[in-house]
């Protein structure tokens, strides 16, 4: 399940009996990720630079099951500061290791560093990017799943296989020359992509690809497709000719099955569906079209790979399966509307997913966040409520432990439910209640597609709507069975709420999935703080912590407590 926190509580002993029966098997898996610069992988024949993973894109599948302790010892050999953050993960009290500029310092050019994380009371379909300096542009992505426990009942019966496919946007220019060129001139900068992948493969048929990506199916079975849109700017609608696809999950939730045609998948979103190959014997077209663009505009704009029947013979030719019309958002919202939880099924643990439902909560914050694009002293940026995010050196969870965050952010400066008159930059850190309900209105008012993810946690997605959002339209809510995930579109003009227990104490970044929209400002932190500082809340930092910037470890005392003393909470100092 993905983040029904106050279901754990609830359930607390019920775990522990669980545990009890099926033994905690949890292991760990060790892996070694040498990062480089590679201009000869070439998902498109021109010369670019692409961040691959011991020589692959996409990166390493990181293949764990539920509790598994997951230890990735990164070597940065590209020349310039790294890291990685794991799309959906958790980190369950341990945001140390959530690997973005708010928690985690850089690992320099030439240096490794080992991430360790648990896969906690997780299961399901996910994918991790790294996270500084716009590198998402140039790859290092890959796909993770968590698999179920096996004493864990599944809600549909065993694929033949599975297959991961990330699709994504693409463009054919340096990221460096992308960064660069962005941060002088956003607005005229149109930033649409060149090329759309699957797998890092460019599309069948397409003169500049290389290859293209394809699967093998026998007539007769069914396949597990983990989708993940690791792209930067578009959604794209998925589609398989010929073939419907059963909707079985998204980040981490059993869903209801339901039956499409499409399937919609937005920036920073996974899901898995269910095909399976019951037509004739041949070949047919994987679709991943761009939304919101149009496509006789943009006809090379499209992702294109094969599903290949095993004893077919034929070469595939003819137009690409159709689907929506790209412009029709009310498709869009109705069929994300269409997604629910499964409320009877098992999840991560042997609970119901929906044994704890939203229907009965007390909201204690409530926060309205409203995305644009802003000039901040003439620099174009991107803003929630007209403030853009500035980063620090040190990241805010080591200016916390070190410093007790002074001097480096003033906690609950941004207006969480107000739009600043004047565009700002800002570092925005606000207080998220512990175990207390937050409900986050986002809103956008551009003319694109904006999509929002919560480290840290999943969210239940509770409503969208067009127009201005306002406190009675709390009554169209589906409170009943709203799916829980960790990212959520937000259309044009429009606006999405979400509600999520805030039981994960923690520095959590908030932020847009748009790559742009992001590494231009488009993010704050939620600070969830636990008094409590009993030793079984947040976890300390792990004894290869990296340092920088003002808590260097050379400009401090050297650490005095050894790592088996009472752990600290973000309040202590060293
Ligand atoms: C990492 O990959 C680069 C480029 O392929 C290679 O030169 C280097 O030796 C590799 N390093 C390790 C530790 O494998
Ligand atoms: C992933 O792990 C599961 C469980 O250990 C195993 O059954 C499966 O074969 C693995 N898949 C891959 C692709 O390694
Ligand atoms: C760097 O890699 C070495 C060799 O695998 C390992 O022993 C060491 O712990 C790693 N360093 C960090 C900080 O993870
Ligand atoms: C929900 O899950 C249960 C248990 O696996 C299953 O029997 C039921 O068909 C599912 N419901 C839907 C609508 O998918
Ligand atoms: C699919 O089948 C073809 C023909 O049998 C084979 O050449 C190819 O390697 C297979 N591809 C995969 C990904 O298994
Ligand atoms: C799409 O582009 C074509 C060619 O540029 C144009 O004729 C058509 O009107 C456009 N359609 C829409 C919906 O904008
Ligand atoms: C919600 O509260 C009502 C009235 O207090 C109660 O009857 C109902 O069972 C509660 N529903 C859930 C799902 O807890
Ligand atoms: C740390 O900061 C908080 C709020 O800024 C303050 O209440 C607390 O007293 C500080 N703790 C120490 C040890 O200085
Ligand atoms: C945001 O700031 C800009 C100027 O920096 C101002 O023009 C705009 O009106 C502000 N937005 C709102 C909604 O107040």
């Amino acid at each position: 399940m993905a983040s029904a926190g106050h279901h754990r509580d609830l359930i607390a002993y019920a775990t522990l009996m669980a545990i009890f029966v099926a033994g905690a098997n949890a292991i760990d898996i060790f892996l070694e990720w040498n990062v480089t610069v590679d201009t000869t992988i070439k998902p498109v024949s021109l010369d670019q630079p692409v961040i691959t993973i011991n020589g692959m894109l996409p990166g390493p599948l990181i293949n764990a099951t539920t509790n598994d302790f997951v230890h990735v010892n990164v070597f940065n050999n590209m020349d310039e500061p790294l890291l990685f953050t794991w799309n959906g993960i958790e980190q369950r009290k341990n945001s140390w290791q959530d690997g973005v500029s708010g928690t985690n310092c850089p690992i320099q050019p030439g240096r490794n560093w080992t991430y360790v994380f648990q896969t906690k009371d997780q299961v399901g379909s996910f994918f991790y990017f790294p996270s500084i300096n716009f590198h998402k542009a140039a790859g290092g992505f890959g796909p993770i799943r968590v698999n179920n426990r096996k004493v864990i009942a599944v809600p549909f019966p065993k694929p033949e296989a599975e297959f991961d496919l990330l699709i994504g946007d693409w463009f054919y220019d340096s990221y460096k020359s992308i960064r660069s060129e962005m941060a002088i001139k956003l607005m005229a900068f149109q930033g649409i992509p060149d090329i759309i992948l699957m797998n890092g493969k460019g599309p069948y048929g397409h003169q500049i690809a290389r290859a293209h990506e394809s699967f093998n199916v026998t007539r007769g079975k069914t396949y597990r497709f983990r989708i993940s849109n690791v792209g930067t700017a578009l959604s794209l609608n998925f589609r398989i000719q010929n073939h419907r696809m059963v909707l079985i999950e998204t980040e981490g939730s059993y869903t209801n099955r339901i039956t499409l045609d499409s399937l919609d998948v937005h920036v920073g979103q996974s899901y898995s569906v269910l095909v399976t190959a019951d037509q004739n014997e041949a070949t047919y077209y994987i679709v991943a079209a761009p939304k919101l663009l149009n496509n006789t505009a943009f006809p090379g704009l499209v992702g294109v790979g094969l599903l290949c029947y095993s004893d077919s013979t034929t070469q595939i030719t003819g137009p690409l399966t159709s689907g929506p019309d790209p412009f029709d958002l009310d498709f869009s919202v109705s069929q994300a509307k269409s997604i629910r939880w499964n409320m009877t099924t098992g999840a991560a643990r042997p609970n119901p997913q929906g044994t704890f439902n939203v229907k009965n909560v007390t909201l204690s914050q409530n926060f309205i966040l409203q995305s644009s694009e802003a000039e901040i002293m003439g620099v174009p940026r991107y803003v929630v409520n007209n403030v853009s995010y500035y980063t620090v050196d040190p990241p805010l969870k080591l200016a916390d432990h070190f410093l007790n965050g002074s001097g480096v952010y003033q906690l609950d400066q941004f207006p969480v439910k107000s739009v600043n008159a004047e565009a700002a930059y800002g570092v925005s850190v606000v207080t998220g209640n512990h175990r207390g309900w937050i409900e986050l209105v986002f809103k956008n008012s551009l003319d694109a597609m904006n999509s929002w993810h919560f480290d840290g946690y999943g969210f239940y997605v509770v409503g969208f709507g067009y127009g201005e959002w306002a406190p009675e339209l709390r009554k169209t809510y589906n409170l009943l069975d709203p799916v829980v995930r960790s990212t959520v579109q937000v259309y044009p003009g429009g606006w999405t709420a979400v509600y999520s227990y805030l039981d994960n104490p923690g520095m959590w970044n908030l932020r847009s999935q748009l790559l742009k929209h992001w590494y231009l400002g488009q993010e704050l932190y939620v600070r969830v703080h636990d008094d409590d500082s009993n030793r079984a809340k947040e976890q300390r930092p792990h004894d290869n912590l990296l340092r920088c910037g003002i808590v260097e470890a050379d400009s401090l005392p050297p650490a005095s407590a050894p790592s088996s003393s009472p752990r600290r909470t973000g309040q202590d100092i060293d």
